[in-house]
């Protein structure tokens, strides 16, 4: 059963010339990119997706880079996409990431936990919310859920 996932190329990915490489990488690894989408995130959207994220300490900062500059909202799609996916970007600290997750997306092209590159819904939930967030036609069931 095909599951759909929510992934974004943050503004570094975005300018740092690795956008082609993380085509490839997806491409290369059995998704499909269903939709994509080119925005230019403000302060109010970055608040919104991540609200979960409203109290911690780095949220600032963190709003500060999401807006920085352009990102590419992908919703990639194929059986176990949520998990799959998130283990192919590898962990949120990019600096772990190059040590023990040397062939992810963050080891190549994130710099620590802030600026890590990309991103990737973590549940059926997160994606779900994430990819009605961008793409309010897509509907995603929950397709994960034990029989
Ligand atoms: P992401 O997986 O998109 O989800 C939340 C984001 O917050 C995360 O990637 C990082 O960009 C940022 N973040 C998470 N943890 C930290 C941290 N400890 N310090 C700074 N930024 C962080």
């Amino acid at each position: 059963e095909k599951e759909k996932t929510l992934a974004m190329i943050k503004p570094d990915g975005f300018s740092g010339n690795y956008m082609d490489k993380i085509r490839k990488v997806i491409l290369e690894s059995g998704f499909d990119i269903i939709r994509e989408m080119m925005v230019r995130l403000d302060a109010g959207k970055v608040t919104q997706f991540y609200a979960e994220h409203s109290k911690k300490s780095f949220f600032p900062s963190l709003v500060e880079y999401m807006t920085s500059g352009p990102v590419l909202i992908m919703v990639l799609e194929k059986p176990n996409a949520i998990s799959d996916w998130r283990a192919l970007i590898g962990p949120t600290d990019s600096r772990k990431a190059k040590v023990s997750h040397p062939n992810s997306i963050r080891a190549m092209c994130g710099l620590d936990s802030a600026k890590n590159c990309v991103h990737g819904s973590d549940s059926p939930q997160s994606a779900a919310r994430e990819i009605s967030f961008f793409f309010e036609d897509i509907v995603p069931g929950f397709v994960k859920h034990d029989e």
